[in-house]
């Protein structure tokens, strides 16, 4: 039985499976977490949950491939380190797996008869539902993708829709994730582009950043000046997008008065093939 044949099996919407007697009752702001691989997104992740005050860093804990980097990284923000996944799962109330893609399988290995009823969030890249019930039928899992401005709680947690977390499971762990931001189900045919749009564009917008501010050096601005100066046009700009839903090319077109300047930089960044080139870098990716 597929993982979607399971959830329809057992009723629930969105994956949640009606509350057995003998589930574990944690409560979101009690409840411990536990990454299986501890570098960058699960160091994100943690310094977000630290920083919204939702999970305490005495309360995080994690376990990795090199024992003394983990100390190092995990002792420098008050998270608890343990030498192996057993010894993490043991110490967890929610397990996230936080390893590179082709690393899931090893390093649940140890592990898989030991989740019993703990639920599973995964980040991992290409980590879907569906293949999760083949690793590891049975267990309560959800495959989402976060991204790395989590660790200032303004990230996107993408989720699939599709998951086997029973109702109070769900709550607590979309309690936990929407400490780090926004939390966006997403049908799981769209998971792959929700999470390469997602995780990837904080790259490209770095990109769009240092590009902007060495145009700012160019023309004399201090290099310390022009970080803060375009990364808070770009933070703004994307809050009013937000705040109002605006079409950004109605934005575009309240900042170029006829025959100004701006419109000149918009036909520069067109003649540069602006558009074409963000399309074809998610094409790289997906395509
Ligand atoms: N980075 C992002 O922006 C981003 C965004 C969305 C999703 N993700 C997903 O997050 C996952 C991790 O990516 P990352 O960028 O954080 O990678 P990373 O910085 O390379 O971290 C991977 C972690 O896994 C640990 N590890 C390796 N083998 C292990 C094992 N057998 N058991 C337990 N831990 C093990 C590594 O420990 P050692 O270093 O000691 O070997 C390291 O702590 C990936 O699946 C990726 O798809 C990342």
């Amino acid at each position: 039985m597929n993982a979607r044949h399971r959830i329809a099996a057992l009723g629930g919407k969105g994956g949640n499976m009606a509350i057995s007697k003998a589930e574990t009752v944690v409560r979101s702001d009690s409840a411990r977490v536990g990454f299986i691989g501890f570098g960058n997104m699960a160091t994100a992740m943690a310094e977000g949950f630290i920083a919204s005050g939702k999970v305490a860093a005495s309360r995080i804990y994690a376990c990795a491939g090199n024992y003394q980097r983990l100390i190092k990284r995990a002792e420098a923000m008050g998270v608890r380190p343990r030498k192996d996944a057993e010894s993490l799962v043991a110490s967890s109330d929610v397990i996230i797996v936080a390893v590179k893609p082709h690393v899931v399988p090893e390093a649940l290995a140890p592990v898989a008869k030991k989740l019993g009823d703990k639920p599973i969030i995964s980040v991992a890249a290409g980590w879907s539902c569906a293949r999760y019930e083949e690793l590891l039928p049975g267990t309560h899992h959800i495959s989402t993708m976060p991204n790395t401005p989590v660790a200032v709680n303004e990230g996107i947690v993408v989720c699939e829709s599709t998951h086997t977390l029973t109702e109070r499971q769900e709550k607590l762990v979309r309690s936990l994730l929407e400490s780090l931001g926004t939390v966006q189900d997403i049908d799981s045919s769209l998971m792959s582009i929700a999470g390469t749009i997602s995780g990837c564009s904080p790259a490209f917008v770095a990109m769009v950043i240092e590009s902007l501010a060495d145009a700012a050096v160019k023309y004399g601005i201090p290099r310390a000046l022009a970080y803060p100066l375009v990364s808070q046009t770009v933070a703004g700009t994307a809050k009013l997008q937000l705040a109002n839903g605006t079409h950004p090319g109605a934005m575009k077109d309240a900042v170029c008065s006829p025959g100004g300047t701006t419109i000149r930089g918009v036909a520069a960044l067109e003649e540069a093939g602006l558009r074409s080139a963000f399309i074809k870098a998610i094409d790289a990716i997906e395509g």
